[in-house]
């Protein structure tokens, strides 16, 4: 019996038992047959929980990239690995096979040697969904450089933020990019983040738009020049289990963003073992997940996972609206795509258009579609299991996190029955447990709680960039000896798992994670501003939207509320991107206060959401009168 693929539902529970009472067995097999290594582990795993120190397989040597293509290529060199699907349908697509891979990805690590990167340096990779943005990522891994890819939909403030964080040597950039109807000028938002990041020697430019950018002498480089000119081979760097492979930063709910670091074995041994058994990858299949390469669900299964399997990953480069709201669907019969992973915030967005964009497609290649990156509610989890998978594809609703690497509950398909709504069981070797208020973990079923992981799992983030102290505090004091998660959730009769959201204060908008503090900070800086509060309140199509609530100076008073209201979500797209701005701005005298000075955002959660009188208890408010003015005004 193999490992590393689950058949039935007794044989789940048997490994999931076999993962909990001997996991160092369970994983050592699953990595001892499923990877080339140069050099084995010492020990499975070592960790001190109490210190938030980590380690899977210690002391083994190995390259994931070598993984990833080298080892494909005797039997599927001419296999396609990546199908890039360009915004514009009319553009062509291109099929990358693993042979043609290997070569890119070759040029490219020799290009980044040549510019002077070595084993342990950053390299920010801020690009669009073009094929570069996956051979740099492999191009990096492949030398032992650590990769820090920012979302190109951040704006120059946030992406200089995160190359300064992590002092990167290199961005690698386009002079453009396409979404839908939109041209995005990638470069001129570099050129701005750079005048203020001295630790960025190169600027490696891809060409994708062909506008007029500028070249600055000495630090920027056309990149396709110096690939023509590369060796089309390359010998991987042998790296250590616990060397960092890259860096994602996730927002928090406090301060800056977190650059959560991934090291390479264990993240490696997980993202390919979950690819496999969550989307019931088969040779032949042709998987495609819709998230883009700048968040973790790119990472994990656009790249790692799947090209790990020696599977066919489709890249797509637009958005889902354009050039009409049935282009998801067009694209799965175009490639004949098996496996479909996409986010509840655009099954939402589409199912508010007519059903007929998706009625004329047949999609009978699925055979697996997914769901990720918040809670699916019910409405749009019938919507696409009836619509998408036609009510014969198993509906994978992942749990999981930046934190976490690769995906901790989810059903199986073909082997866990699904349940509308629920993450259900966790995978083999993670360990749910939820807790109760008073740091007790409530046994039992019919539950709800905090969720945590007690027991340690190989990819989970090692440690927050330069900032260790956080890592511990954020993760592993609320619950001490346990991984907290930040999530609430619910666990039904069966022990199904249901996300309930986040219990801190981070708020998901349209799948992207944003903490309220940054978000505050920025709308303090507007001059006219003497304080804010941000809450998230329910939406349509975004899961979640958010409504400000602002304290102006004297100055302010007098001005015309709706410019202000513009001025600040301007700042906001200017400082952070315009993902964080805010549907609603209302202008308030004060902010419900506890003695001790704490914003009680539950009651200002409250009013967004609309609710009436219920507030709970208010007498300990330093102010509590401010709560009624507050909600007669409420937008
Ligand atoms: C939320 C994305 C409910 C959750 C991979 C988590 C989900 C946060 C689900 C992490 C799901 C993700 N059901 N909630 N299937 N998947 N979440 O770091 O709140 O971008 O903590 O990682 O998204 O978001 P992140």
């Amino acid at each position: 019996m193999s490992y590393y693929k689950i058949n039935d539902l007794e044989n789940y529970f048997k490994m999931y038992k076999k993962s909990v009472r001997e996991p160092r067995k369970f994983w050592d097999k699953i990595a001892d047959e499923n990877f080339s290594w140069y050099q084995r582990w010492d020990k499975v795993f070592e960790f001190d929980i109490e210190e938030a120190q980590f380690k899977w397989f210690t002391n083994a040597k190995v390259n994931i990239v070598k993984n990833c293509i080298d080892r494909h290529l005797n039997k599927r060199g001419d296999k396609t690995a990546i199908i890039f699907e360009p915004n514009n349908p009319e553009e062509e697509a291109q099929h990358i096979t693993y042979n043609e891979l290997y070569v890119k990805v070759a040029k490219m690590a020799n290009v980044l040697k040549s510019q002077g990167i070595k084993k342990g340096d950053r390299v920010c990779i801020y690009l669009p969904m073009i094929p570069e943005l996956a051979v740099a990522v492999l191009a990096c891994a492949r030398i032992g450089a650590i990769h820090s890819v920012v979302f190109a939909g951040f704006s120059s403030t946030a992406l200089s933020s995160r190359i300064n964080d992590s002092q990167c040597k290199m961005v690698i950039t386009s002079d453009g990019g396409f979404r839908g109807n939109k041209t995005i000028n990638l470069k001129g938002i570099v050129d701005e983040a750079l005048k203020d990041c001295p630790s960025v020697e190169k600027v490696l430019v891809a060409k994708r738009t062909n506008e007029n950018i500028a070249i600055k002498e000495g630090r920027d480089l056309w990149l396709q020049p110096l690939l023509d000119e590369a060796l089309d081979n390359h010998v991987a760097e042998i790296m250590d289990a616990e060397d960092p492979l890259f860096i994602l930063y996730t927002s928090g709910s406090t301060g800056k963003p977190k650059g959560m670091v991934h090291t390479t074995a264990g993240y490696m041994v997980y993202t390919a073992y979950t690819f496999k058994n969550v989307f019931n990858y088969e040779e032949n299949d042709v998987y495609w997940c819709t998230a883009d390469i700048g968040w973790i669900t790119g990472h994990s299964y656009i790249v790692y996972g799947p090209l790990l399997n020696g599977a066919t990953t489709v890249m797509f480069e637009g958005v889902p609206s354009y050039p009409d709201f049935s282009r998801f669907w067009q694209v799965i019969e175009k490639h004949k795509v098996t496996q479909f992973y996409t986010a509840p915030t655009a099954i939402r967005a589409l199912a508010k258009e007519s059903v007929d964009y998706v009625k004329g497609f047949p999609l009978s290649s699925l055979k697996v579609i997914g769901s990720v990156g918040e809670p699916i509610n019910e409405e749009a989890w019938h919507w696409y299991n009836d619509h998408v998978g036609g009510k014969r594809c198993p509906l994978v609703d992942t749990w999981w996190q930046t934190e976490t690497g690769g995906i901790m509950i989810s059903p199986i398909p073909f082997v866990t029955p699904t349940k509308p709504t629920y993450a259900s069981l966790p995978l083999p070797g993670i360990q749910p447990v939820l807790m109760d208020e008073l740091r007790n973990e409530i046994e039992g079923n019919q539950v709800t709680g905090s969720l945590c992981i007690k027991f340690p799992w190989p990819s989970m983030a090692r440690t927050i960039w330069g900032d260790h102290e956080r890592y511990k505090q954020t993760y592993f004091s609320a619950y001490p000896g346990k991984y907290f998660t930040g999530d609430g959730a619910l666990r039904d009769e069966v022990g199904y798992y249901r996300i309930t959201g986040r219990v801190d204060d981070v708020i998901i908008v349209s799948g992207h994670n944003l903490g309220t503090a940054p978000i505050e900070d920025t709308i303090n800086e507007h001059p006219a501003v003497a304080e804010s509060a941000i809450v998230g309140f329910p939406h349509d199509v975004k899961g979640n939207a958010l409504y400000g609530f602002v304290i102006l100076k004297e100055s302010g008073e007098s001005r015309n509320q709706d410019n202000l209201r513009n001025e600040i979500n301007n700042l906001i797209a200017d400082k952070i991107g315009p993902i964080s701005k805010l549907d609603k701005i209302q202008f308030v005298n004060g902010l419900p206060k506890t003695r001790s000075g704490k914003i009680m955002r539950r009651i200002l959660r409250k009013i967004a959401e609309g609710e009436d009188g219920n507030f709970g208890d208010i007498t300990t408010l330093l102010n509590p009168e401010i709560v009624e003015e507050i909600k007669n005004g409420k937008l």
